[in-house]
């Protein structure tokens, strides 16, 4: 169990490259599935979900290599088609697979992912999905057993807008026979990456980049490269870290208009952005304006940059109100984030952030992925040293992180070894 120990108080300065994007990489690679021969995926980040989602699909016998940032798959040799407990427990994502086994094998057997560190996450969305394309679905001891000869068009409309049961959904509908509607489609950048890589193996779809879909089945694909998106997140991530610890930071590889709610809700903290297509240069505000914020689905504010946003409004000067309307339990980061001096009051999905004039270094633990990032950023800002323990749960999302920010002039480094 590595954790990292950050000396606060050093502005960040200089340049640093965008990895590319974990939620895309994790659709496109079980995406692969849909049809036999070889793919290959560029600007796939090193990271641990992405390591647990190439033993999940080798599993299945997908031949996976990875060259640097490349990585190759040959999916000829597929014959095993179950996503089993022990992989689906570590990583929720691992259900993607469900939608292009039993649209391409007419088979699946899922296990149901279980809660997640920050709650109950259900997959009822997904299951109502693949039922509604024909198939006969059981649930048996844990896990989803899905069979269909072959998979009928549908009208499907989600009462909540998700992204993986969108994704699950598309991924079936492409080989359905007939026209499957999908209404209240994610538009997540992610998911758009999904079905323009579905597009190019030869599946045919209106609508992308809206709440709408109609997907007119093909009986058969073929596969193709792609290169992923940058990561949208760790671009948040970046921007926060510079404008917590006032520096002046360049950001390369990345895509603004991913992130403009993030950006207006950064120049209205009171930094100071310059972009292009594929950069963003942010000067950190001076003193850090306090900023209400409420996450939302895409384009809105992320949910996944809710925890960043609580760490920046830690250290403004006055409060503010940050509501998470996606995850209403997604809070593990505010108890660790007071015990590094922010005054936060919770109730239910609603974090009260009152300004404080500085933090103070303390031991904190991380508890899921986005929760350690805000850990991290507290700690570049916080006086003295802060501990983060269990640094595996940023490993899942942020490649090199602690190499990155050194770069940038952090007093960070990792500590490998022993159960802190
Ligand atoms: C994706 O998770 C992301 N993961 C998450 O990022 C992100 O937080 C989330 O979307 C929301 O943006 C990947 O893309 C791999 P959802 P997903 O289905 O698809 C409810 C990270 O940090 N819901 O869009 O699991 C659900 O409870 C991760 O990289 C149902 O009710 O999220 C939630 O309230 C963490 N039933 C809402 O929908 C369902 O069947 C949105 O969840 C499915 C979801």
């Amino acid at each position: 169990m590595d954790k990292f120990i950050i000396r606060g108080g050093k502005k960040l300065k200089g340049t640093v490259t965008i990895s590319g994007a974990k939620n895309a990489a994790l659709a496109l690679m079980p995406a692969t599935l849909l049809a036999s021969g070889k793919y290959q995926l560029d600007n796939t980040p090193e990271l641990r979900d992405i390591a647990t989602m190439s033993r999940l699909l080798q599993t299945m016998g997908v031949d996976i290599e990875r060259r640097s940032h490349s990585l190759h798959l040959n999916t000829f040799r597929v014959n095993k088609f179950e996503a089993p407990y022990e992989h689906v427990k570590k990583m929720r994502a691992s259900i993607y697979v469900l939608g292009p086994l039993i649209a391409r094998y007419g088979y699946a057997k899922v296990s149901l992912p279980g809660g997640c560190a920050w709650g109950p996450r259900p997959v009822n969305l997904h299951i109502e999905a693949i039922r509604k394309l024909g198939a006969a679905v059981d649930i048996d001891q844990g896990y989803i057993i899905a069979r269909a000869k072959r998979l009928k068009a549908a009208k499907l409309a989600f009462d909540v807008s998700s992204v993986g049961a969108t994704g699950n959904a598309l991924m079936a509908a492409v080989l359905a026979k007939g026209t499957t509607i999908i209404e209240n489609a994610a538009m997540e950048p992610e998911i758009v990456a999904l079905a323009q890589f579905l597009m190019k193996m030869g599946a045919r779809i209106d609508g992308i980049s809206t709440t709408r879909l109609e997907i007119e089945g093909v009986d058969a694909l073929h596969p193709v490269d792609e290169t992923m998106i940058p990561d949208r997140i760790e671009t948040g991530t970046f921007l926060i870290a510079a404008a917590i610890t006032g520096g002046t930071v360049k950001l390369e590889r990345c895509k603004p208009n991913h992130c403009t709610a993030l950006l207006a809700k950064l120049e209205e903290a009171g930094a100071v952005l310059q972009m292009g297509d594929t950069w963003i240069k942010i000067k950190a505000p001076r003193a850090v304006e306090p900023v209400d914020v409420t996450t939302a689905v895409y384009p809105g504010f992320p949910t996944d940059m809710q925890a960043q946003w609580i760490a920046l409004m830690s250290i403004a000067k006055g409060s503010c109100m940050v509501t998470d309307s996606i995850y209403y339990d997604r809070f593990k980061h505010v108890p660790e984030l007071v015990r590094l001096g922010a005054d936060i009051e919770l109730s239910k999905n609603v974090a009260v952030v009152k300004g404080v004039k500085k933090l103070a270094g303390a031991k904190v633990m991380s508890t899921d992925l986005r929760a350690s990032a805000s850990l991290i950023l507290a700690g570049l800002v916080a006086e003295g040293k802060t501990e983060v323990l269990r640094v595996y749960h940023l490993d899942r999302g942020y490649e090199s992180i602690e190499k990155k920010l050194q770069q940038l002039g952090a007093d960070i480094r990792r500590v490998s070894g022993q159960e802190f």
